[in-house]
């Protein structure tokens, strides 16, 4: 059968980092606070000439570098992301034109902070039903410009990059031997859909409005929907936690990434935790935590990894995949 393998990824951070301590001069907050309730340290944030286009661009170039491959071998673009350059066209398309790609197609996919594992499972589909052999997936974010800085209930939270990782269709032997996507589940509830938003857009408001949260009501959610989906994915392919070599969630916030590691009995070594470093970066976080972790040399070839997010909507997911 044919399975979607990862051959090749890459990442882009904004070349300011913004400490916790530049925070306590916008709003009246503290690095002790944001430390011990989130885990957060530093994010980095966009410049004028820097935007989820120029970032996406750039991690795809460096994806595309890792795999040793050119634009001429990609068919299709998607990039997740809920912060695009412009209303329209696709953000994905302006990425597929500043790569020098004519060919194939290119989209976006919205699921805010699931939007990664949303577009990973949709190409894998693609792959899957032979539309295409490789997929560029990029998430890309700049959450600094949707933020109300007046705001320290959210604005200390977020920060803006991008990752990609480039998927290729290979032959597999339809057993959890096999490297590439294994299985994949989401999950969406838009009855949710007060506890985190932004309150504007083109056809409510004509602006584009400010990130709002309910911080409590996301948390007190966050690990029972996290849980549903790996269980789910550990039902659909007879593995456990004790047959994951990596746990790479959504990097929201250090306590929930903890709890659901301990909830489903993860060995904390096994879990890769940037949101330290880069806060959380939305459809972003998981493409740069891979990033992290496989140019650490952490996650290797044949490594079994699992991710998860959950997010705006609300909307859930993981994915399974052996790296
Ligand atoms: N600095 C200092 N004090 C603060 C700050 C801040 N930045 N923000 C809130 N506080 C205060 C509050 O005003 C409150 O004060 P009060 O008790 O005097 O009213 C106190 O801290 C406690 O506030 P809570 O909101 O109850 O704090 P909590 O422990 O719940 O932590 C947090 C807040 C970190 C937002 C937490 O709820 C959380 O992590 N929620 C999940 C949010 C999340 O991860 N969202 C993203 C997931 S989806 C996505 O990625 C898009």
């Amino acid at each position: 059968m044919i399975r979607s393998v990862v051959c090749g990824f890459g990442a882009a951070l904004p070349k300011r980092a913004m400490a916790n301590a530049e925070i306590e001069g916008i709003v009246e907050t503290s690095d002790e606070w944001i430390v011990q309730r989130t885990g957060i340290r530093q994010r980095h944030i966009a410049d004028e000439t820097e935007t989820t286009a120029s970032l996406g661009e750039a991690a795809a170039r460096q994806a595309l570098d890792n795999a040793g491959l050119t634009v001429a071998d990609i068919d299709m673009i998607i990039l997740a992301t809920s912060t695009p350059d412009n209303t329209f066209p696709a953000t994905a398309v302006n990425i597929q034109s500043r790569l020098g790609m004519h060919h194939g197609f290119a989209f976006d996919l919205q699921a805010v902070c699931s939007g990664f594992v949303f577009a990973v499972t949709t190409a894998d589909n693609y792959i899957k039903t032979g539309l295409a052999r490789r997929v560029l997936v990029i998430g890309a974010e700049t959450f600094s410009r949707i933020l109300d800085w007046t705001d320290r209930t959210t604005c200390v939270l977020f920060g803006d990059g991008a990752g990609a990782i480039i998927l290729e269709a290979q032959q597999g032997e339809g057993t959890t031997a096999d490297r590439g996507i294994l299985t994949a589940h989401l999950r969406s509830d838009g009855s949710h859909m007060e506890k985190l938003y932004v309150d504007g857009g083109p056809s409510s408001t004509g602006t584009v409005g400010q990130l709002r949260m309910q911080g409590r009501e996301v948390f007190k959610h966050a690990v029972g929907m996290i849980t549903d989906v790996i269980e789910a994915a550990y039902e659909a392919t007879g593995l456990t936690s004790q047959d994951i070599d990596w746990f790479v969630p959504h990097q929201a916030n250090r306590r929930i990434i903890e709890a659901s590691a301990k909830k489903l009995g993860i060995a904390p070594e096994k879990v890769i935790l940037t949101v330290d470093r880069h806060g959380n970066t939305s459809a972003a976080s998981i493409p740069l935590a891979l990033h992290h972790a496989a140019s650490e040399g952490r996650i290797q070839k044949g490594d079994m990894v699992l991710l998860e997010a959950m997010g705006g909507g609300f909307t859930w997911g993981s994915v399974l995949l052996r790296w």
